[in-house]
């Protein structure tokens, strides 16, 4: 298609570029998008597979009400505190849809999640970007900045690291209009914001199955809110936003409340052991809050370089070509065999 025919406000515009994704079945060693590193529930699988009838024929629920449902009681929460999203990056732009008009700035600290700035260009609004300090802390100016929409990554990636309560009450407090938090990880967290949603109208939460739920390919993102902010994000949304099978393993998944505590706890405990192979190693490790690590290599090996090198081998982490964080890369927390492969090629690369 010619340039010419994108909409001006696009040209020039820079997609964000997911995680490399090879072909299944190829040996890699895949630590570079935050996946789980355990299949699906067998619940789930058993569900979705028993969902492979007939009825795909029909067009499914339009507010996945089952998994709407199954989502709440898990949370604890109404129905009607309750959005669902074609993964939380549907929600993201739905957030923005609703709540940013062309034009308007939408906030939030940076390094963090990359989606956030091409999802607010295509939707004509304006990003707002405010730098972090050295530690990784929420700039002032991020608080006062006057936005409509600000989006928080509590905890935050690329960093892993983690706001307490209290900043992120201020953040919902000081906020002229909607505070989303993007709580993508925070079941590898110490604690969650529900207990903020009460008290602030303005606050979203935004969760996805992709990581605790290891459901990423089912695509199944949700949103808790108070009732009006949800109606006002059931206003944008595309008509069937979750296929049949996704409100299937949503519901499913929702449920399974002890294979999602075992994948946490086995995450948790081998985050802890792979930041200490890799402090032994030379890394500066950062403390972490989710199903990943942001570790800096040790001086006079480039984290552009190193990534190279373990790609060659097949193993694949996550490396941002921009500052601040281009001496940095993000490694997913994997199995035991995966991290023993990565720890053996990071020897080799080292030495
Ligand atoms: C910070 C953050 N927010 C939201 C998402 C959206 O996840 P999904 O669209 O898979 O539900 C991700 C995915 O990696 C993420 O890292």
């Amino acid at each position: 298609m010619p340039a010419s025919f994108l909409k001006p406000a696009l040209r020039g515009f820079e997609p964000y570029m997911p995680g490399e994704q090879p072909p299944d079945g190829e040996g890699w060693v895949k630590l570079n998008t935050n996946e789980a590193p355990w299949p699906p529930s067998p619940r789930v699988l058993e569900a979705v597979r028993a969902a492979v009838d007939d009825s795909l024929r029909l067009y499914p629920s339009p507010t996945a009400a089952p998994a709407r449902a199954a989502l709440a009681r898990m949370c604890g929460v109404e129905p009607e505190m309750v959005a669902l999203g074609n993964g939380g990056d549907e929600l993201i732009a739905m957030c923005v849809r609703a709540f940013a008009g062309a034009g308007e700035r939408v906030a939030w600290p940076w390094p963090t999640y990359p989606l956030y700035d091409p999802v607010v260009r295509m939707h004509e609004a304006l990003p707002s970007p405010h730098a972090m300090d050295e530690g990784f802390s929420i700039p002032r100016s991020f608080f006062e900045d006057e936005a409509p929409l600000k989006f928080l990554c509590n905890p935050n990636s690329p960093t892993g690291t983690w706001q307490p309560g209290a900043v992120v009450a201020e953040a919902a407090r000081t906020a002229r209009g909607v505070l989303v938090v993007d709580e993508a990880y925070v079941d590898f967290a110490p604690e969650s914001r529900e207990d903020l949603l009460a008290a602030h109208a303005n606050l979203v939460l935004l969760r996805t199955l992709s990581k605790s739920g290891a459901l990423a390919g089912m695509r199944i993102g949700y949103a808790l809110a108070q009732p009006e902010v949800i109606q006002s994000l059931d206003l944008v949304k595309d008509s069937y936003n979750l296929d049949r099978l996704a409100v299937v393993a949503a519901a499913a998944a929702a449920d399974d409340v002890m294979y999602r505590r075992d994948l946490v706890e086995y995450v948790l405990d081998a985050r802890g052991r792979l930041g200490g192979d890799l402090a032994a190693l030379g890394f500066e490790v950062l403390p972490s809050a989710t199903n990943f690590l942001f570790v800096r290599p040790p001086p006079g090996h480039p984290a552009a370089e190193v990534y190279a090198r373990l790609r060659e081998r097949r193993i694949l982490v996550r490396h941002y070509h921009r500052e601040p964080i281009d001496g940095w890369f993000r490694i997913t927390i994997g199995t035991p065999e995966q991290h023993q492969a990565l720890l053996a090629a990071l020897q080799e690369i080292l030495s």
